[in-house]
């Protein structure tokens, strides 16, 4: 079974996030979950779903949603310093996080790792995992696009949150799922 490490940070398009969620679940992965503190007011703001604040019943939201798919989930809590993703000998060799803020992009560019999920990402470096962050910002500030230089050039896949028109979408769902093909096909499952 492939397992994935898939962050949720804060930043508008969660939508995409919570889709990838469902087709990695989909295609039987197993993945291990974090979603940042400042997710929770974009979930229940830009989606219809309803995300409680405290880390329990986000579990349980969690196992009510995505219980039965296929693959598996676990949801680990923002101040987990010790889940998976954290360590390099544990963590999945696949990471990514979408979307991903301009804020945890910087952390991840400099080697910041104060909470659980900065920590992840400078494993997933050093480690040279599979690393994709999926960007929602526009216009980026210099300082975005010198982050995401300096991801690339450490090797982590920038795929920005620009959905493709070329299918020819006839609904904001078609939108995120052809940008959730692109990062399916970056983590090179089918
Ligand atoms: C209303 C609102 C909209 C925002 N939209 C974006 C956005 O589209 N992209 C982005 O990178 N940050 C956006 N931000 C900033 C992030 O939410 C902020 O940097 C946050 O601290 C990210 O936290 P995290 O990286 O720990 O998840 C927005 C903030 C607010 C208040």
């Amino acid at each position: 079974m492939e397992r994935v490490t898939l962050v949720i940070s804060g930043t508008s398009g969660v939508q995409y996030g919570l889709r990838l969620l469902e087709r990695l679940l989909a295609q039987g992965c197993n993945v291990d979950l974090l979603i940042e503190p400042q997710a929770e007011p974009f979930i229940n703001a830009e989606t219809d779903h309803h995300i409680p604040a405290y880390f329990q019943a986000q579990e349980d939201w969690v196992k009510r949603r995505y219980g039965f798919a296929k693959g598996i989930v676990k949801l680990y809590a923002q101040d987990d310093w010790f889940c998976p993703a954290t360590q390099g000998d544990t963590a999945a060799k696949k990471m990514v996080v979408c979307p991903a803020s301009g804020g945890i992009l910087a952390a991840f560019a400099h080697g910041i790792a104060h909470t659980p999920t900065e920590r992840a990402g400078e494993v997933a470096l050093k480690e040279k995992n599979t690393f994709i962050v999926v960007p929602r910002e526009s216009p980026y500030s210099t300082i975005h696009l010198e982050n995401m230089l300096a991801l690339s050039k450490a090797g982590c896949s920038v795929v920005p949150a620009s959905p493709s028109f070329q299918r020819c979408p006839h609904s904001a769902d078609e939108l995120v799922d052809n940008l959730v093909d692109k990062v399916i096909r970056q983590l090179n499952l089918s």
